[in-house]
């Protein structure tokens, strides 16, 4: 059991009004908060310790690369993955899923390929596999889900059937909640031969991950939803395979040797793939992030988030015409809804003035609002600094928005 009150009293935050009312910030999903340990860690690196990394023998830039080194294996050790050099900082995953389609897809997919996807993707881990299927004259293809929004077992292994060269699927869905189970999935879509890439946006805030244990070739998390700075994302692959894989972007950083008449040759992993000055700061605060989680525990996170759900769930169901989108019995506890006659957009912009951060829209998953034939959707999502009574102040706020809008 995890201790809100004093969580919250790291998040400064959490301590501002907003439009003359205690912020209720219920955009987790979207970008988390940030706890003291990771904004002083950013602060005290700006303060003392920046010099530009793996590049200088003073001394200045040796400590840097240390701080920056040390927080790779955080990541490493927060992932279990297998070596240090597996882990590539990015941009954020979006960057990670842009590097392997540019990198791994541009060496691999040719005319006639099939690329999986699924229905409940972010649009991060469907446009980079057009963009790609386009150009190299592939066909994406797309397992369909139930109206609980849990993926269909059969439609999956039609898809299978199809030999393909990749499969792309979430592990946690940010519009739904849904957990796939991901490692199952892996190891049947790798017995046909593809390779997997597994997207963890939603997964690495909210739950312990094993990337040996999953087992996928590919597994990509962005650090502002984990409690980390923006711009700083991780894409963790396999070693033999990284290591089988061209450079995506060139420069600085990432190579071995450059010269006009014998060409150049590429560094070693990482490396390789870290063309140019990285995000140093954010690659720090990352690995703070990542062990501020540990210290609460990320399992005691993701209970108080699943409570946060139930009774966002149990309080919102009494409102008339309201109708939960993504009800799988496997979900983390974001909550998605929409209710009879009234736009989501509009519930949003009245629970503003209240004081109430809730995210409308699409979410990023267009084909999802498709099939269910909606333009998009409220979601509240939670994260370890949210409490029950900001669901009840939430819960209020929605019966009082859909009652000025009847
Ligand atoms: C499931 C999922 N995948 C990918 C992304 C893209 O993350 P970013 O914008 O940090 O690259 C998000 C962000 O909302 C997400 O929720």
């Amino acid at each position: 059991m995890l201790n809100p009150a004093h969580i919250r009293s790291q998040f400064p935050i959490l301590s501002r009004e907003m439009n003359g009312r205690p912020l209720v910030y219920l955009d987790h999903a979207a970008s988390a908060q940030k706890p003291v340990a990771v904004i002083e860690a950013q602060r005290e690196y700006l303060m003392h310790l920046h010099a530009n990394v793996h590049r200088g023998v003073h001394s200045l830039s040796q400590q840097a690369t240390d701080a920056f080194e040390k927080a790779r294996e955080t990541v490493r050790r927060h992932l279990n993955a297998a070596f240090t050099e597996e882990i590539i900082w990015t941009a954020g995953a979006t960057d990670a899923i842009n590097l392997v389609a540019q990198s791994w897809g541009r060496t691999h997919i040719n005319a006639g390929d099939v690329i999986v996807v699924t229905r409940m993707e972010h649009h991060a881990n469907i446009v980079p596999w057009q963009m790609l299927a386009e150009e190299r004259g592939a066909r994406l293809e797309v397992v369909e889900i139930h109206e609980t929004g849990d993926l269909i077992e059969a439609d999956f292994q039609v898809k299978l059937k199809m030999n393909p060269k990749l499969v792309a699927l979430l592990h946690v869905s940010n519009t739904l909640g849904t957990i796939n189970d991901v490692k199952r999935w892996t190891r049947e879509a790798q017995e046909v031969g593809a390779k997997v890439l597994v997207d963890g946006c939603q997964s690495v805030p909210h739950m312990d991950v094993d990337v040996q244990a999953i087992a996928s070739d590919f597994y990509v998390f962005s650090g502002h939803k984990t409690y980390g700075p923006t711009g700083i994302g991780v894409l963790y692959g396999k070693k033999e395979l990284l290591e089988s894989m061209p450079p995506w972007r060139g420069g600085g950083e990432m190579i071995d040797t450059v010269s006009f008449e014998k060409g150049t040759t590429y560094a070693g992993l990482p490396h390789k793939f870290e063309a140019g000055t990285p995000h140093i700061s954010g690659a720090i605060g990352l690995g703070v992030a990542l062990d501020w989680m540990r210290g609460v525990g990320v399992k005691a996170i993701g209970d108080h988030e699943n409570t946060l759900g139930a009774q966002a769930r149990q309080l919102l169901g009494k409102v008339e015409g309201l109708r939960f989108i993504g009800t799988s019995e496997d979900k983390t506890g974001v909550v998605s809804f929409v209710v009879d006659g009234v736009h989501p957009y509009d519930i949003g912009t009245l629970l503003d003035p209240m004081g109430i951060a809730v995210r409308t829209g699409h979410h990023c998953t267009q084909p999802l609002m498709d099939f269910y034939d909606i333009p998009g959707t409220v979601r509240a999502s939670f994260g370890a600094y949210n409490t029950l009574q900001e669901v009840d102040v939430l819960a209020a706020g929605v019966e009082r928005a859909v009652r000025m809008l009847r």
